[in-house]
């Protein structure tokens, strides 16, 4: 496995890569687990060359997030990689993604305005700006992301589409732990009492899915539903339990089956958690 930390050599390399080889994209913040593993898998089924790009990108944290102390490991993240069949590693620095007077930002307008974006309003921008330079510098004819963060996915299709990137996005399910919480960098943050606690997000979405199952298709009655499950593990403080249109994200009165999305985000302690299912 090659690992590359200068745009300019990644960019010359994919160029040259590029002429009889089609490159698949795996972009993470590291601390891998099955979630990121899982899309390099598959990128490297579906293409010959598997580039990964681990960046914690400052610009989609806001003051008073866990930038600073977001978990970092390298020598284990590059094992892990390389045993996945990542062939090329992008490492860039902040400096190089970042140099001063930098600028120029992408912005998904209206998708970006509701759930994580209502929540952390400076966020999207920072991934969207971020994903941008790593398709600039890659070059992908494919790239991978995880259903784990729908509202990413969908803006970052929206971006693709509205700039008319040549590349394909390539969604890919959730991959859980045993007791079923949603693979997450940030779960290392729990004490053991949350952990216990962080289940109760995939219980509360369980629970949707039943009552949708059972013909119940008012959303304010699912949203109670999932509350009175959340609200009774303890540590636990919720941040948004929403409902919406999975193209457009409007907010949705009745389930409609096919085209929704039931997304949260609750605090575990201090720890902020998301998950989601499509129905
Ligand atoms: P990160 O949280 O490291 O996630 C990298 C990719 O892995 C994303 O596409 C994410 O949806 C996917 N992923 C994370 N957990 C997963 C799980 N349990 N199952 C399946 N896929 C999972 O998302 C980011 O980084 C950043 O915002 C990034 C896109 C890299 C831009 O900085």
């Amino acid at each position: 496995m090659k690992i590359i930390k200068d745009i300019k050599e990644m960019q010359n390399l994919s160029k040259n890569l590029k002429k009889d080889k089609s490159i698949g994209f795996v972009a993470t913040m590291g601390f891998l687990h099955e979630g990121h593993l899982s899309l390099a898998h598959q990128a490297k089924e579906q293409n010959d060359v598997v580039v990964m790009s681990i960046f914690v990108n400052p610009l989609q944290f806001a003051e008073g997030e866990d930038f600073n102390t977001y978990p970092r490991d390298r020598k284990r993240d590059e094992k892990l990689a390389e045993e996945a069949g990542v062939d090329i590693l992008f490492f860039p620095s902040p400096e190089e993604m970042y140099p001063e007077n930098f600028q120029t930002h992408i912005n998904v307008e209206k998708l970006t305005q509701v759930l994580e974006g209502a929540s952390r309003p400076l966020f999207f921008k920072g991934v969207t700006t971020v994903v941008c330079k790593l398709f600039n510098a890659v070059k992908p004819i494919r790239a991978y992301f995880g259903e784990k963060d729908a509202q990413q996915l969908i803006v970052i299709k929206k971006m693709v589409e509205d700039l008319n990137m040549d590349v394909e996005i390539v969604p890919m399910p959730i991959i859980r732990e045993y007791d079923e919480l949603a693979m997450s960098s940030r779960n290392k943050y729990l004490n053991p009492e949350e952990r216990k606690s962080a289940v109760s997000l995939y219980k509360a979405l369980k629970k949707a899915k039943q009552m949708i199952d059972d013909k119940i298709f008012d959303t304010k009655i699912i949203i109670q539903n999932m509350e009175k499950i959340i609200s009774s593990y303890p540590f636990t403080h919720i941040d948004y339990i929403s409902i919406n249109h999975i193209s457009n994200l409007k907010s949705l009165k009745y389930i409609e089956i096919g085209k929704t999305l039931i997304s949260l985000a609750v605090f575990v302690g201090k720890t902020r958690l998301i998950d989601n299912i499509w129905i």
